[in-house]
C-alpha cells in the first residue's frame, strides 16, 4: 500500500512558524513517527511551496498509488488548478490540515479542493495526518 503525503507552502517551515498554531514539531521528526507506526504501509512525502509543482505530484501518483493526504496549505482557500488536478485523478484524496480552520479568520473556511475530495480533517494537529492514513486504511 502507497500513500502519497503533499504538503502546500509555508509548511516546510513547521516547527518555526506560528508554534502556537501549528506546533513546534517539524514535518520530518513528525512523518519519522508515522512511518514507524504504519510499518506496511510506504509513505512517501513531498512538498512543495509551488502550486504548479504540487499538480505535477498529484499527476504523478494519482492514477498508481492507493491514497493522496494533502495539505494544500493556503491554495486551499485559492486554487482551482489544484481542485481540478483532484478531480482528473482517480486515487481518494484526503484534505487535511493541522488547524481548525473554522475557528479562524473567513477566508480560511473556504476550500476550493473539498469537494473534490473523499473527505476533510482538520483541527487536530500534525494527528490530523494520522487520521487521514487511518481514513484511507479502512477504504
Ligand atoms: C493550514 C491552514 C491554512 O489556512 C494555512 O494557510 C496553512 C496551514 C493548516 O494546516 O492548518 O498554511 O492548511
Amino acid at each position: 500500500m502507497k500513500i502519497q503525503i503533499i504538503n502546500g507552502p509555508n509548511l516546510n517551515l513547521l516547527g518555526v512558524r506560528e508554534k502556537s498554531i501549528y506546533g513546534s514539531s517539524d514535518f520530518e521528526s513528525y512523518l519519522a513517527e508515522l512511518r514507524q507506526r504504519y510499518p506496511h504501509v510506504e509513505i512517501e512525502y513531498f512538498q512543495s511551496n509551488v502550486e504548479g509543482e504540487l499538480i505535477n505530484k498529484l499527476h504523478e501518483v494519482g492514477f498508481s498509488y492507493q491514497g493522496i493526504v494533502i495539505n494544500a496549505a493556503a491554495y486551499t482557500h485559492t486554487s482551482i488548478a489544484i481542485a481540478d488536478a483532484i478531480a482528473a485523478i482517480n486515487v481518494p484524496v484526503i484534505e487535511v490540515h493541522i488547524s481548525n480552520v473554522h475557528k479562524r479568520e473567513k477566508f480560511r473556511h473556504v476550500s476550493m479542493i473539498a469537494a473534490n475530495c473523499k473527505g476533510v480533517i482538520a483541527g487536530f494537529g500534525l494527528d490530523s495526518y494520522r487520521l487521514a492514513i487511518e481514513a484511507l486504511l479502512n477504504e
